[in-house]
């Protein structure tokens, strides 16, 4: 198999690239990716020499670029997107761009190209927000978008899933729900939380810290999205979640445990505006269609991941500094 890989160079997708070529280590992987904020090479660097993984530096709002990338490629996984809630709120253009215009492209691409197999990855926050006794999100669930991120997320699985009716396109859509790990950029909640711990600062908790969301562990996302891509049926949607909902204050007391701090370190800010209450997902469909859950507790992953940010400081010190993206100015322009 030849995987065309987006937004690879991103938290989620520099997971995947790993999780991919570690268990099929016979493919093909490339990682078209723009190099934007949240895109950082560093997230590759053990596998850059590999015969089997190829970089390729572009927008996929560059119909050209993509057209040409996507030849002789057997599956395309698509993460690129613009992603922080709080960005597309300041400003939202560069969501609708990228994440509704950027996945038409990709689909164009997929679709003139002999249709492609192509699975988007999508989010659980199209969905809207929960009361406290709401059942979980699932397939079923009517989209209720609330954010400029939801409302672009939401444009792209409706652009998917009428490719798939209008042009027979063999698509596949996950909602997923929040997932943490290693590489992930240090702007949203668990790796800001530690990474400020780490540096003295004060952690930020919108509101009364009391907005719940559903964690998953990269991994166990990424597993889901190999076992869509094997035993999905064509032209369906996932809801992959972790089972583990907690309101942020209880993780961030958790994080400020771990790495031995005080609670005189949380600091309650003003609320994000249109802040969704609560996140949680019923993963059912996946469990008995394709044999997946999520295997990764809640307490060990959140152990393991803060542990990576401590043994890791170089990598998150250069992406807060910006170090990163001068380098990469230079050697790409
Ligand atoms: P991220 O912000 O860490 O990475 C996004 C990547 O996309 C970066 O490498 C960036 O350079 C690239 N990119 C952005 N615009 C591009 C463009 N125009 N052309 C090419 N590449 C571009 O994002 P993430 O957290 O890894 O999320 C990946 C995907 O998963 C997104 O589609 C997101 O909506 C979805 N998702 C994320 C979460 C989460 O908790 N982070 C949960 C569910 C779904
Ligand atoms: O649900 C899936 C989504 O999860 C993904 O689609 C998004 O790409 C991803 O960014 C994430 O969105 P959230 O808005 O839930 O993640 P974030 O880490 O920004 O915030 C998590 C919660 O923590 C949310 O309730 C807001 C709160 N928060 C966040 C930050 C950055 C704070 O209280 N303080 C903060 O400084």
């Amino acid at each position: 198999m030849k995987l065309l890989i987006t937004g690879g160079a991103g938290f989620i997708g520099s997971n995947f690239i790993h999780y991919w070529l570690q268990n099929h280590p016979e493919d093909t992987v490339v990682n078209f990716d723009a190099l934007t904020y949240a895109g950082n090479l560093e997230n590759l660097k053990d596998i850059e020499g590999n015969p089997n993984y190829q970089f390729i530096k572009g927008d996929i709002c560059d119909k050209e670029l993509v057209n040409e990338a996507v030849k002789g490629v057997d599956a395309i996984v698509h993460f690129a997107a613009e992603t922080h809630v709080d960005r597309s709120i300041m400003d939202s253009a560069a969501f609708l761009r990228t994440n509704v215009l950027g996945t038409l492209n990709m689909l164009e691409a997929a679709r003139n190209n002999g249709n492609i197999r192509f699975h988007h990855i999508s989010t659980d926050e199209v969905f809207g927000a929960l009361g406290p006794s709401d059942p979980a999100f699932n397939e079923r669930t009517p989209y209720d978008p609330r954010s400029p991120y939801s409302a672009s997320k939401a444009g792209s699985d409706h652009l998917v899933r009428a490719y798939f009716h209008t042009h027979g396109l063999p698509i596949t859509i996950s909602n997923c729900s929040n997932n943490y790990g290693p590489y992930m950029f240090p702007e949203k909640l668990i790796p800001l939380f530690v990474t400020n711990l780490i540096e003295g600062k004060p952690v930020p908790v919108y509101g009364d810290g009391m907005q719940v969301r559903d964690w998953i562990h990269v991994t166990d996302h990424n597993r889901g999205v190999e076992m869509i891509l094997q035993k999905g049926k064509i032209g369906e949607t996932y809801c992959l979640g972790g089972n583990a909902e907690k309101p942020n204050i209880e993780i961030t007391k958790l994080i400020v445990a771990h790495l031995g701090k005080g609670e005189e370190m949380i600091e309650y800010v003003t609320d994000r505006p249109g802040h969704d209450r609560r996140y949680a997902i019923d993963f059912s469909k996946a469990k008995h269609e394709l044999g997946w859950e999520p295997q990764i507790k809640f307490a060990d992953g959140l152990a393991s991941t803060i542990d990576w940010y401590v043994n890791n400081e170089p990598w998150w010190r250069s992406v807060k500094s910006g170090e990163y993206q001068e380098y990469y100015q230079k050697q790409y322009g």
